[in-house]
């Protein structure tokens, strides 16, 4: 039956065929067939699987690589520059030191050797498994408001994994993506400034995808969406999808100038808002609820006085109970 069901993956590949397509060709349920497509996965098959879409076979073109890279390009005219990089230190850092100068450019690297995390912190990014992505951008706005790129990369990527996936993530404000209170992706963004101008701004996504299994220490905080779905995730789709859903909330954001077209989405999806928060500064931790965001990306919270204080960026964590 396997056999069968690649056989019609194949004949129609790059195209999707839908589980019920399927079902109807080999007389089978869709149940069943899901049962082998996901032994086929587990066998090493690349098998992509997409809400409504259905299941298709992904070839070798669908590989991140300087040529699937240049195909994009093709199709997202705002970008000036595409490159992939087999491995690399960090793709921020890449960017920062080697095309500063230049316009609008998108990296993609396969491994990341010390990818960077928020506060210092090391981004584990093995070959082959994840998404590592570097946008430059050169956004005529404020220093002040370059943080809130980072809620509009988070909004864009929740959008394109629920469209590759299926899986709705919720966003712990204001740069890491969820599911099921474990980490799928983080958003690091830099940039360099004047005082009154950005020069540019670097925003730097790391998504796990297709890992199996994370060492110990990460186990309990981090998932990927391989490990969520059982499927093997196209990584060029989540990227193609991510660009595009990014380009839009971009373009609205540069009008706008703050988040008014995704803070809904931003509150809605928040796994901070409305619940009791730990709040750290420096050394001290205050337990406060968080009220809502803003328009600005702000984090609102009340303190146990009643005080109302608006978090601009700093770390947060849920209050366990
Ligand atoms: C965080 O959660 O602390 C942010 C993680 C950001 C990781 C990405 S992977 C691509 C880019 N290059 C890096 O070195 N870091 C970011």
């Amino acid at each position: 039956m396997k056999q069968k069901i690649l056989s019609i993956l194949s004949d129609h590949s790059p195209e999707y065929v839908t589980g019920q397509a399927l079902a109807n060709a080999l007389n089978i349920s869709r149940q069943s067939i899901w049962k082998h497509i996901h032994q086929l996965v587990k066998e090493g098959y690349p098998i992509e699987s997409i809400h409504r879409k259905g299941y298709r076979l992904l070839s070798n073109e669908e590989q991140v690589t300087q040529i699937a890279l240049d195909r994009l390009k093709e199709k997202l005219t705002w970008l000036d520059q595409t490159l992939f990089l087999e491995s690399v230190d960090s793709t921020n850092t890449y960017l920062k030191h080697h095309h500063h100068q230049h316009q609008q450019t998108l990296l993609v690297a396969d491994e990341q050797t010390s990818g960077r995390g928020r506060l210092g912190r090391v981004w584990a990014s093995a070959p082959g498994q994840g998404l590592w992505v570097s946008l430059l951008l050169r956004p005529p706005i404020e220093p002040s408001q370059a943080a809130m790129l980072t809620q509009v990369a988070g909004v864009a990527m929740m959008k394109a994994i629920k469209e590759c996936t299926g899986l709705q993530v919720g966003i712990k404000w204001p740069n890491d993506l969820l599911y099921q209170d474990k980490k799928l992706c983080g958003i690091l963004t830099e940039m360099s400034a004047e005082l009154h101008a950005v020069e540019y701004v670097i925003i730097g996504v790391g998504v796990n995808v297709n890992h199996e299994d994370f060492e110990p220490s990460l186990k309990d905080i981090a998932t990927s969406l391989k490990i969520m779905t059982g499927q093997a995730i196209n990584r060029m789709a989540l990227l193609y999808a991510f660009l595009e859903h990014f380009e839009g909330l971009y373009q609205a954001f540069l009008i706008h100038n703050d988040l008014s077209h995704i803070v809904e989405a931003l509150n809605t999806h928040s796994t901070l808002v409305g619940r009791q928060i730990n709040v750290h500064h420096k050394e001290t931790v205050t337990t406060c609820y968080a009220m809502a965001i803003d328009q600005e990306g702000q984090l609102l919270v009340k303190h146990p006085n009643g005080q109302v204080e608006k978090l601009y960026y700093g770390e947060v964590s849920v209050r366990k109970v």
